[in-house]
């Protein structure tokens, strides 16, 4: 029998059964209540000359982007938020476009801010939610005044071009239900210039947490971030990407993380070793990514056992042999990666043993491998 590459059997394979829709972007809902609501439209002066003391340490661009910064009634400047009783800022949404503009053809115009983050933002003490991501805060340290901000419940300093330690003092913001510290690596510069913890335990006293996303933090010293995050008991969404992770432990031991919803720990650097028994513990992932970490060994029987999985990514390691037949019991599949691993065998027994249930839900399968064998039979 000739082997066959898959690339080429691609095309009918998907005539079968799966239409390659739209990767539809699963938002968080953490619910934050900053009601917008300005029935009380009074800022205090103490507030108002807060904003404008942060003001003066920023630039704009386009120098304009916060021209309604003036007048007495701060809850109506662009991106400030009162509470609808207490007329006190509650919410500051400052959120820029570098990173969409990065990615967007026809090219949109910026809108971001930068420069200096004053710590005149003490002086809004009600404030719950405050985005200053995807802005350009070249090469600006996150600032330790941050973990003084209380009452923050949702925290994002995501894709804004930070750069430095991670303050440990944000370890201080015992409310926030909401915290993502993404960074990107910038090839721009030689040396990798993003941001880097070398000791979260900190995250341990962030008891509330429900979304945790530190992608692209450099944590390559930590060892103990498993134990580590599983003390997290609300913790429902855990990103970990590309954060140079060595170290993935066997078991999960005393710590559960039974609430957890998505896990991505992708393109770490866990060493070429077999996959860890404990992703298959948690029996309530619905978004597991695993890939780009140089896993070996076979495919687990254990991934039947996650039957409330939608998204699965297991590509890009070195995973050899048949998907288990259990994955039969996966009727939630949505998407399905498992490119650039060694699968062998034939197609049709490859097909036979994807979910059949999750037919009508499957939106995108990738199984990329050319060891598989026998020509793709339609039904
Ligand atoms: C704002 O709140 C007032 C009083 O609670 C209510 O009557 C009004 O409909 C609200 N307006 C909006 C736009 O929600
Ligand atoms: C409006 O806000 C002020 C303080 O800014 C407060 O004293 C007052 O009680 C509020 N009014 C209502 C109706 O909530
Ligand atoms: C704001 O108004 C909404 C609906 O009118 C109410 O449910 C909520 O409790 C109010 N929030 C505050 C902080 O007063
Ligand atoms: C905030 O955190 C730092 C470092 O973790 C700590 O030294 C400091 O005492 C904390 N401050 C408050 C007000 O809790
Ligand atoms: C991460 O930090 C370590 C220690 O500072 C450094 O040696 C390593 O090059 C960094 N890794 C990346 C990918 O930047
Ligand atoms: C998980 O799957 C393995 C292999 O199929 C099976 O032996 C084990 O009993 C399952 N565990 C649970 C908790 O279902
Ligand atoms: C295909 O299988 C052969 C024999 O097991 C192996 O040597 C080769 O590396 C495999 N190729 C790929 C792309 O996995
Ligand atoms: C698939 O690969 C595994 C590991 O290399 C090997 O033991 C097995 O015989 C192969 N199966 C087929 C059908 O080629």
């Amino acid at each position: 029998m000739s082997k066959t590459p898959m690339d080429t059997l691609q095309l009918p394979c998907i005539q079968i059964a799966i239409a390659l829709l739209l990767f539809t972007q699963a938002k968080s809902t953490i619910d934050i209540s900053a009601h917008t609501n300005h029935t009380n439209d009074s800022c205090t002066a103490g507030e108002r000359s807060a904003l404008l003391a942060f003001l003066a340490g920023l630039y704009q661009q386009p120098a304009n982007l916060l021209s309604s910064w003036k007048g007495d009634n701060c809850c109506r400047w662009k991106g400030v938020y009162c509470g609808n009783k207490t007329g006190r800022v509650v919410k500051l949404d400052l959120r820029g476009n570098d990173w969409e503009v990065a990615h967007s053809i026809p090219a949109m115009s910026l809108q971001v801010i930068g420069g200096n983050i004053s710590p005149s933002l003490l002086g809004l003490p009600h404030l719950r939610y405050l985005d200053l991501s995807s802005n350009r805060f070249d090469k600006v340290h996150i600032p330790e005044f941050i973990g003084s901000l209380q009452k923050l419940r949702y925290l994002d300093l995501s894709l804004s071009h930070f750069i430095g330690r991670i303050p440990p003092q944000l370890g201080n913001l015992s409310n926030l239900r909401y915290l993502s510290l993404k960074t990107v690596a910038y090839p721009s510069s030689l040396v990798r210039q993003g941001t880097y913890s070398w000791d979260i335990t900190w995250l341990s006293r962030l008891t509330s947490l429900e979304h945790l996303d530190m992608s692209y933090v450099n944590l390559s010293t930590i060892v103990h971030w498993l134990p580590l995050v599983s003390t997290l008991p609300s913790l429902k969404v855990l990103h970990l990407s590309s954060c140079a992770l060595q170290s993935s432990p066997d078991s999960l031991e005393h710590s559960n993380l039974t609430s957890l919803e998505t896990l991505d720990i992708s393109d770490n650097n866990f060493h070429s070793r077999s996959t860890p028994n404990w992703f298959w513990d948690l029996t309530s992932l619905k978004y597991l990514d695993i890939s780009t970490n140089g896993f070996h060994g076979p495919f687990p029987d254990e991934i039947g056992n996650m039957t409330s999985i939608v998204k699965l990514d297991l590509s890009d390691n070195n995973l050899v042999g048949m998907i288990p037949s259990n994955m039969a019991n996966i009727c939630n599949l949505e998407r399905f990666d498992s490119g650039y691993n060694n699968i062998n065998g034939s197609i049709t027994e490859l097909f036979e043993r994807l979910p059949s249930c999750s037919w009508h839900k499957l939106r995108e399968l990738f199984l990329f491998s050319s060891n598989l064998t026998e020509a793709c039979q339609p039904h």
